[in-house]
């Protein structure tokens, strides 16, 4: 693997083969001194040009972590604003001096024109509504630490599918693992291509809830337009919502998740985010663990502790 860009088409060995390493990772993470000197004098950018709390601060812990160095990039506060183009730009950083660049987009496929341009491996950290390839190991591994394994687990994945890169990754990994996808969406925001994805698909939420092993709830894309095709947030959450009602009629180790942001009181209850059976910090933890096994992957690290 040269890159990480896409979750479609990545096989099943090479997913088990990152979340196991990020097992390990966690294990790494739970020492006194949670670091190890496996990459060291690497050096991480983290370049994200749209906005990000904890995808950029997870990739920055999980390079840290390894002993590698870090540099981040900003649109706000950078040339960017004086017209420098975004291939400029990436040349610019990667005269500097970086072994691996971490790209976050608005725009579909820009992770892929800078692995065009540049001579270091790409990982996304998120291009439009395409995908978000690290989301999904994390996701992946947390249902795993529940469940033990993928294989068999029914996994509804529920609301804007359409504007979602975390949905277009996750159905992939899930299903390369062996998981039961089904789609959850009103009809408005389920795409047309998702005919061809590995998964079922309904608008009913209620008529799958009580099969569901683990309920993945996306955020109201408000940004990408996602609240424009329902009449109110309220009319969203009466029918797709994982409101306390609903939670309660969920199987009884049947799990929630979710990204984040959360939009609480939305497409979650506040009551069930904060619920020990939604694993929404278990997923944080879990990314930073993924992220070192995937810089581990790409950067060929030593790995001598
Ligand atoms: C997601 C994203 O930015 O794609 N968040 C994240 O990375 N944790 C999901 C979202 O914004 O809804």
């Amino acid at each position: 693997m040269r890159h990480l860009l896409s979750m479609e088409g990545v096989e099943r060995a090479v997913i088990e083969g990152l979340l196991d390493d990020g097992d390990e990772f966690l294990e790494v993470l739970d020492r006194p001194i949670p670091k190890v000197p496996t990459l060291r004098g690497k050096t991480v950018a983290t370049m994200f040009f749209e906005p990000s709390t904890r995808t950029r601060l997870s990739f920055e812990k999980a390079a840290k972590s390894l002993s590698a160095d870090t540099m981040s990039f900003s649109p706000g506060t950078s040339s960017l604003s004086k017209g420098e183009s975004l291939k400029d730009t990436v040349l610019t950083i990667q005269a500097m001096g970086v072994d691996l660049m971490v790209v976050r987009h608005a725009a579909t496929g820009a992770p892929w024109r800078v692995a065009d341009w540049v001579d270091v491996p790409v990982v996304n950290g998120g291009d439009g509504a395409h995908q978000h390839p690290t989301q999904a190991l994390l996701d992946a591994l947390t249902i795993r630490q529940r469940f033990t394994t993928l294989d068999g687990v029914r996994v509804g994945i529920v609301g804007d599918i359409r504007h979602s890169r975390v949905a277009r990754s996750n159905v992939w990994a899930f299903a390369a693992l062996g998981a039961e996808v089904t789609l959850v969406a009103p009809p408005t925001l389920l795409p047309l291509d998702a005919t061809t994805w590995p998964a079922a698909t309904t608008s009913d939420l209620d008529d799958v809830l009580t099969e569901l092993d683990a309920v993945y709830l996306l955020r109201v894309q408000k940004e990408r337009g996602g609240a424009s095709v329902f009449p109110s947030l309220a009319e969203y959450t009466a029918r797709f919502g994982m409101t306390v009602e609903r939670f309660n009629r969920l199987k009884p180790d049947a799990v929630v998740l979710h990204p984040g942001p959360m939009n609480r009181g939305v497409e979650i209850s506040a009551r069930v985010a904060d619920d020990p059976r939604a694993l929404v910090l278990d997923q944080v933890r879990n990314g930073v663990a993924v992220r070192m096994a995937v810089l581990y992957q790409l950067l060929g690290g030593e790995r001598d502790e």
